[in-house]
């Protein structure tokens, strides 16, 4: 038996106010987006904005359902649409936040496991790290180089 180590290092910014300008505002796009966020059964609304090389802002947002597992994680809205409009843009950047009708969200709120998977792949395809940042409705906001610095030992297509 061998051990071994994983190591990853995370970046926490104290607000979004710290960030690079760029950055800052490619976390007003997902606030923004917050706003478009459909979440009549969670009152917990998420904004993701993604940023492609070409400049192009790409925004998603929650979208829930009655019939619960069919709604949509806001990462996965963004990064989805972003594939269908402008499938040759390699993607820099996604910036996600969250606010709830129901407590304070004071704490970064990072993508759900399902998320990380799908944005795992678009990585793959552009061979090519995306930045991931998230924060909450204000407060601390955690930086990442690469989603799989967050994903290890990640399932991938050289497995197929
Ligand atoms: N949600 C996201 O949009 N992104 C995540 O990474 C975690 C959870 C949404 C799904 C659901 O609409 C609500 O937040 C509560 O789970």
């Amino acid at each position: 038996m061998i051990q071994k180590q994983i190591n990853t290092t995370i970046e926490i910014y104290d607000s979004v106010t710290e960030l690079p300008d760029d950055i800052q505002k490619l976390m007003k796009s997902a606030v923004n987006a917050r706003d478009s966020a459909y979440a009549p059964y969670s009152k917990f609304m998420v904004g993701a904005a993604l940023i492609l090389d070409n400049g192009e802002v790409v925004k998603g947002s929650n979208q829930e359902n009655a019939s619960y597992p069919s709604g949509l994680c806001a990462e996965r809205t963004a990064i989805y649409a972003s594939g269908a409009n402008y499938p040759n843009q390699k993607i820099k950047a996604i910036a996600i936040t969250a606010t709830s009708e129901k407590h304070d969200v004071l704490e970064p709120i990072a993508p759900c496991g399902a998320c990380r998977q799908a944005i795992a792949e678009y990585e793959q395809k552009q061979d090519e790290p995306i930045e991931i940042y998230f924060t909450g409705t204000k407060g601390k906001v955690i930086h990442v180089r690469a989603l799989l610095d967050i994903l290890p030992l990640a399932f991938d297509n050289k497995f197929l």
